[in-house]
């Protein structure tokens, strides 16, 4: 099941939930009934310690899984994308300077990426946007981020899957934006 299904469905159960809880409220209120103080307070001590239980597990599954500390993390290996009509230089080394980029697209050695690394792209374009998308072997889309002239913008990936990687540009930008694309391997 897709996980937008998924939420959805998680989503409704609470809203009928809450919704039925109200409901149940507003038809009891209807009738009068006595109650001591001191139940009235046992049972929102109850209510509370419930409400703490639930949030401790709960913060207990979800905070680890928060993105902001692997972020934060200095990546493996840093490799330099730049986008031009109509092809994507992909290197190791330095950033490509405008005039060393037609040798590194046309005459450079293929990148080779190692398996299970952090590879941080950092991705920017010499004439206009480009959109740098990474598909895996399978020709699945696992990765985009923007080619933006002036810019420079990262996207983070750790690669699990041997093979050859292929990237297409998923921003219209000219006439021959349907051929522009990029290729690398992983070992
Ligand atoms: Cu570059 Cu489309």
């Amino acid at each position: 099941m897709p996980v937008q299904q998924i939420a959805f469905l998680v989503w409704l159960l609470f809203a009928i939930i809450i919704a039925a809880v109200f409901g149940i409220i507003g038809w009891r209120s209807r009738q009068k009934v006595d109650v001591s103080p001191a139940r009235v307070n046992r049972f929102r001590i109850l209510l509370l310690v419930i409400l703490l239980v639930l949030s401790v597990i709960f913060w207990a599954y979800t905070l680890p899984k928060v993105p902001y500390p692997t972020e934060a993390r200095q990546p493996d290996m840093v490799v330099f994308v730049t986008g031009k009509q109509f092809n994507f230089g992909i290197a190791t080394h330095p950033m490509p300077t405008e005039k060393e980029w037609e040798e590194v697209v046309n005459f450079g050695e293929p990148v080779v990426l190692p398996r299970n690394k952090l590879i941080e792209f950092r991705v920017t374009s010499l004439d206009v946007n480009h959109g740098f998308s990474l598909y895996d072997p399978d020709h699945l889309l696992i990765g985009q981020v923007q080619a933006m002239p002036g810019y420079m913008n990262r996207l983070r990936y750790r690669f699990t899957k041997p093979g050859e990687y292929t990237v297409l540009c998923l921003e219209y930008c000219g006439n021959g934006h349907h051929r522009m694309r990029g290729a690398f391997t992983v070992q």
